[in-house]
This record gives C-alpha cells, sequence and structure tokens, in this order.
C-alpha cells in the first residue's frame, strides 16, 4: 500500500536504504514472536505533506430510532400533548382504583392554544381517597429514575369547578406499585392555566421500569393538556437534553453538528419537512410533524434546541436547509413555485446568525438567545441525487443563488453524491454518503487517495460499516477505522465527515435503522466498540499529514500518521482488521532521544464481538505505554486490533 508521501502525492520518500541493517535486527526481535514478516513502516514526522482539517470528525443526528423524542430531548412523558397519530398504542390509559368510574376522550373543542386547540377531557363520575381514577403514561419504554434526583414538571389544566380537588402525579414502580415520588397539583376553576410541579426521588435505587400516574380522589371533570417532566439536563437548560448522552458526544470531539438530518429535513412530503419557523417558540405553538422515520415528532427540539445543543458543546451548525425535494418522490417546481422555500432558507439563515436588529435575529432574541450563533457551512437538502425527476440541478442554483448574494460569506454544500453536475452556483463542498458492510469499507479505503483536489471539497456528511445491530460490533469498528484512516490521510479534500446514525433507542419499538453508534434507554447509555475507534481517532486528530510508506503489510492492515505540529506529537493509528498479528519496524525518522510512546488498543476477539445495554464494558480502549529509543521500534499490532499511539517527538 502506498501512503501519503506516495510519489503521486508529494514525492516518493525511501529511507529503507538507510534502514536496512537495523532491519535486521528487528526482523530477529518481531518474526521471532509471531513467525510473520515484519511490515516496513516509514514516517517523517517532520515532513507534513497536506493539512488536516480541525473540523474532520462532528455529528450528524435526526429524529431517527427515537433519537430525540425518547432520547435526548430530555421530556420524559410520552406523547404529552395527546395527539392523535401517535404511533403504535396510545400511551395514554386510564386509573381506576376500587371502584372508582372514570372514562378519557380528546376533546377537540378546547386547548391552551391555537396550536394545541384540543385536550384530554377525564370525566371521573366517582372516585375518592384510596379509590381515585385518572390517567396513566409509560414514558418512553418506562421512567430513569435516580436515587434523590428532582424532576421538574408542569402541565396545563382546566376545571369547571374545584370539586374535583387536586391532581396528584405519582412515579409509580412497575412491578411493587410503590409510589416512588409524588407531587400534588391544585387546578383553579376557569380558564386553562400552566401549573408546575416537582417528583423527588429518595434512596431507591435507579430504575427504569416505572410508570407516571395522574389522579383525582372527586368526581369531577379535568382537560388537559402538555403533561411535561424533565429530569435535570445538561447545562441545567431549561427544555434540554439528557445529560448522559450529551457527555457521549462531548467525549466524541466534535467539531460540528449537522442538522436537522438526513431524511428528517425532506421528509415524506413537503408538507412534513422540518418545516423550521414550526419548531421554534412557546411549546404550546408547536404542533409537532409526522417525521419519515415513522412516528409523530413533537418539536419539543426546534432548530433553537439544536443550535443551543451546538453552543453547549462547543461546535458550530452545518444547517442543512430544506430544498424542495420529500422523500415521497415529490419535489417543487423551480421559479415561482420554489420562492417562498428559498426565503425560508434565507429567513433561517437570519435566525441563526442575524443579530437583534434583523427581524428572524430578533425573534431569535425573543425565543431567549440574544447572541447569534457562529455558522460556516449551509447545506442545500440532503440526499438530492434520489431525485429522479434531475431537478436539483437547477434548485440548487436557485437556493445557492439567493443564499451567495445575501451570504457571500458561507460555503454553500450541494447534495448529489456525484459532485459532477454542472451548476450555475459551483458548490464549495459536495455532501457524499457511505453505508457499507465492513468488507467493502475496507476495500474503499483508496477512494479519495487519487481524487481530484481541483474540485469541491468533500464533506462524508454520512457514513457508517453497518453490520452490527442495533449497535456496531468491532467487525464494523474494524471497518470505521479503516475507513477513518483514509479520511484523515485525505483530509485536504475531506474538510467534515459524521458518522449516522448516532443514537438509537434499544427498547424493544425504539430502533428503525440497524447500526447506531450510542444506544440508550430510559435510564442508561452505552457505546459501541465504533464509538471508540471515532471518539480515540477524533482525540487524536492532529494537524498534519506525515510523510509516510509502508509495504509488506497483510491485506487488512491500515494506518494513519498525523502530527501536532507545534506540540510535537506524531499520532499514528494502527489498524490491524486481520485474524494473524502484524510485526511492524517502523522507521521514526526525525525522533531522536528516549520516548514514552501511550498507546491505547481496542481489541475484540471476532468481528461479531460487541458491547450491549447489559455487557456495555466488553470492549473498551486499554491503555500501555512503550519506551522508545532513537528512530526505530519494533511494534507488533495483534490480530484484530485499532491502536491509537501518541509519540511526542
Ligand atoms: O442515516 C439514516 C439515513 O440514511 C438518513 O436519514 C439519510 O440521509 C440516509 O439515507
Amino acid at each position: 500500500m502506498k501512503g501519503p508521501g506516495h510519489p503521486e502525492r508529494g514525492g516518493a520518500h525511501t529511507i529503507w536504504s538507510v534502514f536496512k541493517l537495523l532491519l535486521v535486527v528487528g526482523f530477529t526481535v518481531v518474526t521471532v514472536a509471531n513467525g510473520q514478516a515484519p511490515a516496513r513502516l516509514s514516517i517523517e514526522v517532520n515532513h507534513v505533506v497536506s493539512l488536516v482539517s480541525p473540523t474532520l470528525y462532528g455529528l450528524m443526528t435526526e429524529e431517527i430510532n427515537h433519537s430525540y423524542d425518547g432520547g435526548l430531548y430530555a421530556e420524559m412523558i410520552q406523547n404529552r400533548s395527546f395527539h392523535e397519530d401517535w404511533e403504535g398504542e396510545p400511551p395514554w390509559d386510564l386509573v381506576r382504583r376500587g371502584n372508582s368510574i372514570a372514562s378519557r376522550m380528546l376533546d377537540k373543542s378546547t386547548g391552551p392554544s391555537e396550536t394545541l386547540n384540543y385536550s384530554m377531557k377525564l370525566s371521573v363520575a366517582e372516585a375518592s381517597v384510596g379509590n381515585e381514577a385518572g390517567l396513566t403514561n409509560p414514558g418512553y419504554w418506562g421512567y430513569g429514575l435516580k436515587p434523590h434526583t428532582t424532576y421538574t414538571g408542569s402541565l396545563y389544566a382546566k376545571v369547571d369547578d374545584t370539586g374535583v380537588g387536586p391532581i396528584a402525579i405519582k412515579m409509580v414502580s412497575d412491578a411493587t406499585g410503590k409510589v416512588l415520588a409524588q407531587a400534588k397539583v391544585v387546578v383553579e376553576a376557569g380558564a386553562w392555566k400552566r401549573y408546575e410541579y416537582k417528583l423527588v426521588t429518595g434512596a431507591e435505587a435507579a430504575s427504569v421500569a416505572n410508570h407516571l400516574e395522574l389522579t383525582v380522589a372527586h368526581a369531577g371533570t379535568v382537560w388537559l393538556q402538555m403533561v411535561s417532566l424533565m429530569p435535570p439536563t445538561f447545562h441545567e437548560r431549561p427544555n434540554g437534553n439528557r445529560i448522559d448522552l450529551m457527555e457521549r458526544m462531548a467525549a466524541m470531539h466534535p467539531g460540528f453538528l449537522r442538522l436537522p438530518g438526513g431524511n428528517y429535513l425532506e421528509g415524506m412530503t413537503v408538507q412534513d419537512r422540518f418545516n423550521w419557523k414550526k419548531t421554534i417558540g412557546p411549546l404550546t405553538d408547536r404542533a409537532g410533524h409526522s417525521g419519515p422515520w415513522f412516528y409523530w415528532s413533537t418539536d419539543g427540539l426546534g432548530l433553537l434546541e439544536f443550535l443551543e445543543w451546538c453552543e453547549d458543546l462547543k461546535v458550530e451548525p452545518v444547517l442543512a436547509v430544506y430544498a424542495g425535494y420529500s422523500l415521497g418522490g415529490t419535489h417543487v417546481a423551480v421559479g415561482k413555485d420554489l420562492e417562498p422555500y428559498v426565503q425560508d432558507a434565507l429567513d433561517e439563515v437570519e435566525y441563526v446568525t442575524g443579530d437583534a436588529t434583523t427581524k428572524w435575529g430578533a425573534e431569535r432574541s425573543k425565543d431567549g438567545h440574544p447572541a447569534p450563533f457562529p455558522l460556516h457551512y449551509i447545506e442545500i437538502g440532503n440526499e438530492d441525487y434520489l431525485d429522479k425527476s434531475g431537478s436539483y440541478t437547477e434548485r440548487y442554483a436557485q437556493f445557492a443563488e439567493a443564499l451567495h448574494a445575501r451570504y457571500p460569506e458561507y460555503k454553500l454544500i450541494a447534495t448529489d453524491g456525484n459532485s459532477e453536475y454542472e451548476t450555475k452556483v459551483h458548490p464549495d463542498v459536495s455532501d457524499e454518503h457511505y453505508y457499507k458492510s465492513p468488507a467493502d469499507m475496507m476495500d474503499l479505503v483508496h477512494h479519495y487517495d487519487q481524487a481530484s483536489r481541483s474540485g469541491p471539497k468533500i464533506f462524508v456528511g454520512e457514513w457508517a460499516t453497518r453490520s452490527g445491530s442495533p449497535t456496531p460490533n468491532f467487525g464494523d469498528a474494524l471497518g470505521d477505522a479503516a475507513w477513518m484512516t483514509s479520511m484523515e490521510r485525505n483530509s485536504d479534500l475531506i474538510v467534515m465527515a459524521s458518522y449516522a446514525p448516532l443514537l438509537v433507542n434499544v427498547s424493544p419499538g425504539g430502533m428503525q435503522w440497524p447500526t447506531d453508534l450510542i444506544g440508550f434507554n430510559a435510564g442508561t447509555t452505552y457505546v459501541s466498540p465504533s464509538y471508540w475507534a471515532q471518539s480515540l481517532f477524533a482525540g487524536h486528530l492532529g494537524d498534519g499529514t506525515a510523510q509516510s510508506s509502508i509495504a509488506g503489510e497483510n491485506k487488512r492492515f491500515f494506518y494513519s500518521a498525523t502530527v501536532s505540529n507545534k506540540e510535537r506529537v506524531l499520532h499514528l493509528k494502527l489498524v490491524n482488521a486481520s485474524n494473524i498479528d502484524q510485526p511492524l519496524m517502523i522507521d521514526l525518522n526525525g525522533v531522536q532521544g528516549n520516548h514514552h510512546a501511550a498507546i491505547t488498543s481496542l481489541h475484540g476477539a471476532t468481528f461479531e464481538a460487541t458491547n450491549t445495554l447489559s455487557d456495555p464494558e466488553a470492549i473498551r480502549p486499554v491503555e500501555s505505554k512503550a519506551n522508545i529509543s532513537g528512530s526505530k521500534w519494533a511494534h507488533t499490532v495483534k490480530a484484530l486490533t485499532i491502536e491509537v499511539i501518541d509519540l511526542p517527538y
């Protein structure tokens, strides 16, 4: 295999003539160990052949696999606004203790806002203390409760008279019926009003198999809407995100967040696109919409929440704007018909970046975020090569011309995977997607080595090695690591890349797309071998690719050699996807004196080996050190092993 320093790119560098003599000694050391001839890896730490993009590794998510509702978005109550088209069984059922008599119905005649102009009507004919009646909600496959924790709740309610008494809100164990936390809301007679409550848990161990009950102890009628319950959130943001999932993402060292999707941007129909204007402002003004992954989206995680998520992770958004094509196959005709969508995109960029003197900047300020957000990239559409009408070229041009005229400072990303089409406004960047099996991903690693450097830059906006389910197995991690060596080597061309999908609720029925990086349920998360590979690669990225070459390696051995120039650290990624050990003689040209190499290894016994919710630590990184004296290093990478090595020089 040719490394980044091969003749076609940066000039050949052969140091083996000097090295040969020492190699004989090295051969003896490593061949004795495993009977296999060592490959010869040569690296010149002081010769950078190309730059590595600081934003190479980022995040891509969308509403799929209950990534947001029932996932990252911390709301615990399923279908809090009693939407009719909710996926599956309606989650709200009746609680009728003793001989209580009660019924429930969706009442389309009253609600707390113009958007939520309907509600759940609870009619209780008979109830008493000990024989309460009301509603129960299962949460998103349970409620993740932790000891000594405060959960913040709110609800909209209306009663005609107060005879029904207070509403008791209880978190109840499924197994024992034990009440784990409770609160009371006293509802005033008359108009709709918002009430707050808190549920505080005691010393009981963390659990998930719990449900919520809202009951009354007297006859009467109560109308309810937007019944919400939030755990503590990341950075204590109201209407914010789950802490554990945010921490998992932060530990991936991301450089950006591509939002809001994926297919989620497009929707199945034009009407069900991510219509950002309907996802901002008070929650009672957000109707929600039907997502492309077969369930209703509350839009509680709307455009502003996406941006605040970026802010919390200290990354920039890569903002994808709807470009007039939806998955069902419809597209909006170029010209007059497309104009309102182009205007929506212009307004969206203003909402993100405009100051409070602009119309949409003022709107964002009113929504609680006066400061504009940073932005460098705008993506026009998603996977528009699927639009068989061929209209993308013209649609792209209409969007690009308008965006470019108003915002010349931002780089525009096109989503036709071929990047060969002609448009009047050439894209700065082309978004290309790769979903492959482990074998196919490994066979793709030289795809960009000879690619033209004179066209648009590349954004690998979605990529994943896919064989494990629900999360990647070790074979996938090897495919991912092999692919990452290739992206690092070609990062002068590939400016950004984001694995997809990122999140999956692994509860039965939670997943729509197998092979997702991080698994979770209502109470806990676990990470896949691929997650470890990615966070290790991103945490040791470097800023330049060092001149290097390799010879004699097995067919499934891959590597990347980058340096952090200022800190003078070599980051070596070695990927042995073969079932035989790979001995190496490494010439660290430019490294002098004695050094400690910090080695982090990830190993799986088979391609199929993996982590699960019940065995989350089966595969995890192991740290070790190696002493290196001078510029020669005999080192063996065990079979089925990924190593990330930091070597100061
Ligand atoms: O990542 C899952 C889906 O794959 C995305 O929504 C879509 O863009 C791609 O086809």
